[in-house]
């Protein structure tokens, strides 16, 4: 053997376990193995970090290690779903924060789901294969629309596409009454607000829905809906002025909430049942940049805002507020605690610690969001998973605002921008009164 090649030859005497172990990850990662299944390399994960339940039997050296055992494997359209069962005393959380290793290891976004009622699995995970499209234009988005019962019953706004489709907030829910966007300047939060609102205009109608907005970037983030939108029923673009609106905001939950213990109803969706009659409008208050009333000459009106989101659910008042620099003093801990569905654009490391979660298994995942791609964010509510909010440009909402308003005062709303949209026509007169008042019952 020549002296050069014998100096090429690896010597693995001398190399620590754990370079071994890095060598190992490496080559599995990078070379991989066409045997290596997802399962295969998912067990690997576990064995590296020990995730496992460890028993000494006595009389014996050795401990023996008990890992989550597959059970069965199924695909859901593009996905695949490995459904898992945990040894006993093995803990969830310990799994669950495998996630983010596993994720990439695989090169893929993995879900993870507790299957409380399940006798054969206790936990699925689903492994995202589809596609993520880098650009996904608005009206490809707005054509899908929960089915009209249930798009009735809610308040439901569209986000935008994850690898498992189209992903949509129901406002109306008890468990997500309110939304957090965050991310850095130039991520896209603007135009996901106006999609949400254009959104609302088509798909709800004055009896179901108010507007009020806080605009606190110069009224710049909704102007492009046009003039008088008519589901808007104040607007404010001057921090100063936040505070007085957060107080009226707190009259009228107070008011409704008196109302219903008149009526003996629990919360709005209870009273719109029951009598239909006096339906009341939810309302959304849509935040335009947090970052405005960040100082300490707003701290009152930030405290009046932690209030609404933390009394508001019932009373049907939602907050979905935008944030392009989230702190922990700017978002307090009761308001995180209050919003529990957060859509994060591109952001540092502090900013993903306030919308995701101060474990660092929950704002790692931040890292996942490309900051190339405009409009690429991570939706976290029940779990997080990869987004791609569709893109309306200032021209495109324009049109759509001004052809729906036509529309309405034609008394007729007719489909726009191909989209087939299922909307109740509005009976209603174009004007509307500022502030909000309650027909009482006589
Ligand atoms: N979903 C999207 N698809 C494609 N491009 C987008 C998308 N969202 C935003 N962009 C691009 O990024 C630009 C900035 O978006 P936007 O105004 O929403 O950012 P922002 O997060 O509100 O920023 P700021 O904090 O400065 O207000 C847009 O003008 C557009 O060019
Ligand atoms: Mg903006």
């Amino acid at each position: 053997m020549s002296e050069k090649s014998s100096s090429v030859k690896p010597d693995l005497i001398g190399l620590t376990s754990s370079t071994l172990v890095k060598l190992g990850r490496f080559a599995l990662r990078h070379i991989g193995s066409p045997n290596n299944s997802y399962a295969n390399k998912i067990m690997l994960n576990w064995k590296r970090n020990d995730i496992c339940t460890e028993t000494k039997e006595r009389g014996k050296d050795y401990t023996e290690k008990k890992y989550p055992t597959l059970v069965e494997k199924t695909m859901k359209g593009h996905n695949r779903v490995l459904r898992y069962k945990i040894p006993t005393g093995l803990n969830p959380q310990k799994v669950m924060k495998s996630l983010y290793d596993i994720e990439f290891d695989l090169k893929s976004e993995v879900l993870f789901k507790r299957l409380e009622n399940d006798p054969k699995a206790h936990f699925s995970l689903t492994i995202l294969s589809g596609k993520l499209l880098d650009i996904i234009n608005y009206s490809n988005e707005a054509s899908i629309t929960p089915d009209g019962k249930e798009l009735s019953k809610g308040l439901w706004i569209p986000l935008g596409w994850s690898r498992r489709g189209l992903e949509q907030l129901n406002l109306a829910s008890s468990n997500s009454p309110h939304l957090m966007i965050g991310g850095a300047t130039g991520g896209g939060k603007s135009i996901l607000g106006r999609l949400i609102l254009a959104t609302l205009h088509i798909r709800y109608n004055r009896d179901e829905c108010r507007l009020w907005l806080c605009d606190l970037k110069h009224g710049n983030g909704t102007a492009r809906l046009g003039k008088n939108p008519l589901l808007v029923d104040r607007t404010i673009s001057d921090p100063g002025e936040a505070e007085q609106m957060m107080d009226d905001l707190s009259v009228i939950i107070g008011e409704r909430y008196n109302l219903f213990k008149e009526y003996e109803c629990d919360d709005l969706q209870a009273f719109n049942e029951e009598y239909p009659r006096l339906r009341l409008p939810r309302i959304v208050v849509y935040v335009d940049e947090l970052t405005k009333l960040e100082g300490k000459e707003f701290s009152r009106a930030r405290e009046k805002m932690t209030k609404v989101t933390g009394e508001s659910r019932g009373a049907g008042v939602h907050v979905i507020i935008s944030c392009h620099r989230p702190t922990a003093n700017l978002v307090s801990g009761t308001m995180k605690n209050n919003i529990s569905a957060v859509v994060a654009f591109n952001c540092n490391a502090v900013s993903a610690r306030v919308l995701l979660g101060e474990d660092p298994e929950d704002y790692k995942a931040a890292s996942m969001i490309d900051p190339d791609i405009e409009g690429r964010a991570l939706f976290k509510f029940k779990d997080e998973v990869l987004l791609q909010v569709p893109y309306i440009d200032n021209h495109a909402i324009k049109s759509l605002m001004a052809n729906y308003q036509k529309a309405i005062i034609k008394g007729k709303v007719e489909p726009v921008i191909q989209a087939v949209i299922s909307t109740r026509v509005v009976e209603h007169s174009v004007g509307h009164s500022l502030g909000h008042t309650i027909e009482h019952p006589q």
